[in-house]
C-alpha cells in the first residue's frame, strides 16, 4: 500500500505534538493542522487517507471539516476525537458519516489499531474495485450486426432500464447467458451482485437450501448456517438458469418469494426481505412444460413479464463471419491466428449449427489447436459441415473421439428409454444428474 498520509487537527499543541510524533513512529505521513481553518486550507490542497480531529477548534468546527471531505471524489475516512461530556456531539458525527471517534483521555494503541483497521478496510475496497472493473473488462460483448441483434440490443437496453422479471428462451448456445449479463449490467444495479443459479446443474435435494440458505442444523449435514444465492444477490440481480428444471415443489415455493419479495432460510423461522431483480433463461419451450404439468402456469406468467427470445445462429448466418473473427482474436490470444479461406467460409456460412454459437465457438477452437498451418481450407473443417450437419458415424481411431461417440450414443439410449427424464436417464447411466447435464451440454445435445 502507498504511504498512509494522515491529517491530524488538534488546537491543543501538547496533545498535537504527542499524537503526531506517536503516529510518525508507526511510519504515517502526519500533517498538522492548528485550528479548523487551517485544517480546512490542508484538506483542500491535499489528499489524506484519514483525517483525525478535535470537535471543537477555533474559526471552524469538526462538522465543518467532515462536510468539507464529503464534497470531494475521493472519501477520506474521518476519525473525531472529543472531550468525555460531549458523546452526544460525537455520536451525531458519526450519523453524519465520521467513520469513528474516541473519547479523551485515550490510549494511543487504541487510536492506532483504529487507524490501521480503516487503512485496511480502504485497501480492501481499492482492491474490490479494481476487480470489479476487471470482471466488467472480461464481460463479454454481444457480437453480431444482423437485424435480430440489433432489435436484440435495443430490446435489451428498454428492459434493462426497468425492474420487470425477463425470462430469456433460445436453443442451447444461442448466447442467454450473455444477454442475461448484458441487462444486469446495463441496468441500474449494474455496481450490485449478479448471481446465476443453475437449476439443471444443481442435486435436487440441494436446491432448496442453494436458494434460500440454510440455518445450522436444518438438516443432516448443514454443520453451519449457509447464505442463499437470493440473499448473495440482495440490491442486484439474479439469474435462474435452465429455470424449466426447477422441481415442481420449488416452484411453488419461488411463486411465494416472487410475490413476497421474502425469502425463509431451510430450518428458519423468519422471514428475510430481500431486494432483488429476477432473470430466467431456458432452453425448454415453456409453453409445453406447462401443458405437461412439469412447470406450474401461474409461475410461468409470473416470470414471463417480458419475454426475449435469443435467435438461433441458423437465423442470422450474416453475423458467422464477424462471430468467426471474434474467436479467432479471441482464442489465438495473440499468440496464434488463422485465416480461412473463402470456400472453407463459403462451407461455416451453409451448415446449420444445432449447437448454435457454442459451436461455432467450439470448432474455431479445435482450428486453432489443431492446426499447424494458418489457411483454413474446406478439407480442415470438422465433417459434420460437409455432410449437411447430420452427425457422421466413420469409425474414428481417436481415442477421445470414439469415447466421445460411444458417451453420446449410451446418453441418447438412456434417455429415449426413460422418456427424456434426465434424473431416471442419469440413475441408469449410473452417473449424477450434474454430470449428465455437464456431458450433455459438452456434447450440445440440450
Ligand atoms: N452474440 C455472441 N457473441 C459472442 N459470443 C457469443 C454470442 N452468443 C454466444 N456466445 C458465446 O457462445 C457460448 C454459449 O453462450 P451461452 O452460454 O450464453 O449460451 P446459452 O444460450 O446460455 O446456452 P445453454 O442453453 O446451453 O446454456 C459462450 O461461450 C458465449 O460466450
Ligand atoms: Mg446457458
Amino acid at each position: 500500500m502507498t504511504l498512509a498520509r494522515i491529517l491530524l487537527a488538534e488546537d491543543d499543541e501538547i496533545m498535537r505534538i504527542t499524537l503526531s510524533d506517536h503516529l510518525r513512529k508507526k511510519g504515517w505521513q502526519v500533517d498538522e493542522a492548528e485550528d479548523g481553518r487551517q485544517a480546512l486550507q490542508k484538506i483542500k490542497t491535499e489528499q489524506y487517507h484519514v483525517v483525525i480531529s478535535d470537535i471543537r477548534m477555533p474559526h471552524a468546527t469538526g462538522f465543518d471539516i467532515l462536510e468539507e471531505l464529503q464534497k470531494a471524489a475521493v472519501p477520506t475516512d474521518v476519525v473525531f476525537m472529543t472531550a468525555y461530556g460531549s458523546v452526544e456531539d460525537a455520536v451525531d458525527c458519526l450519523k453524519q458519516g465520521a467513520h469513528d471517534y474516541l473519547l479523551k483521555p485515550f490510549d494511543m494503541d487504541d487510536l492506532t489499531i483504529r487507524i490501521e483497521r480503516i487503512l485496511e478496510i480502504q485497501a480492501v475496497k481499492a482492491r474490490y474495485i479494481t476487480l470489479q472493473d476487471c470482471c466488467r473488462q472480461f464481460r463479454k460483448p454481444i457480437v453480431g450486426s444482423s437485424q435480430c441483434i440489433q432489435d436484440m440490443h435495443g430490446l435489451i437496453k428498454q428492459v434493462a432500464a426497468s425492474d420487470a422479471t425477463v425470462l430469456i428462451s433460445g436453443e442451447s448456445g444461442t448466447g442467454k447467458e450473455l444477454v442475461a449479463s448484458a441487462i444486469h449490467y446495463g441496468s441500474p444495479r449494474g455496481n450490485g451482485p449478479y448471481v446465476r443459479i443453475n437449476c439443471a446443474a444443481i442435486p435436487e435435494g440441494l436446491m432448496e437450501s442453494e436458494l434460500f440458505g440454510h440455518e445450522k442444523g436444518a438438516f443432516t449435514g448443514a454443520e453451519s448456517k449457509k447464505t442463499g444465492r437470493f440473499e448473495m444477490a440482495n440490491g442486484g440481480t439474479l439469474l435462474l438458469d435452465e429455470i424449466g428444471e426447477m422441481p415442481l415443489n420449488l416452484q411453488a415455493k419461488m411463486l411465494r418469494v416472487l410475490q413476497e419479495k421474502e425469502i425463509e432460510r431451510v430450518g428458519g423461522t423468519k422471514s428475510i426481505k430481500v431486494d432483488v431483480r429476477i432473470l430466467c433463461a431456458t432452453a425448454k419451450n415453456l409453453a409445453s412444460e406447462v401443458k405437461k404439468g412439469t412447470f406450474r402456469e401461474d409461475l410461468f406468467f409470473r416470470l414471463k413479464v417480458i419475454p426475449i427470445v435469443v435467435p438461433p445462429l441458423r437465423d442470422r448466418k450474416g453475423d458467422i463471419p464477424e462471430l468467426c473473427q471474434t474467436f479467432i482474436t479471441e482464442l489465438g490470444q495473440g499468440e496464434k491466428t488463422i485465416t480461412l479461406s473463402q470456400d472453407a467460409m463459403a462451407l461455416l456460412l451453409s451448415y446449420d449449427y444445432p449447437g448454435n454459437i457454442r459451436e461455432l465457438h467450439n470448432i474455431i477452437e479445435r482450428l486453432l489447436v489443431l492446426h499447424p498451418g494458418q489457411t483454413i481450407e474446406p478439407q480442415h473443417l470438422p465433417a459434420d459441415l460437409t455432410t449437411d450437419g447430420s452427425p457422421h458415424h466413420q469409425e474414428s481411431l481417436l481415442l477421445a473421439e470414439a469415447v466421445s461417440q460411444a458417451e453420446k450414443s449410451c446418453i441418447l439410449r438412456a434417455l429415449q428409454k426413460t422418456g427424456n427424464k434426465k434424473s431416471d436417464a442419469a440413475d441408469l447411466l449410473g452417473i449424477s444428474r450434474k454430470n449428465l447435464w455437464e456431458k450433455m451440454k459438452s456434447y450440445n445435445m440440450n
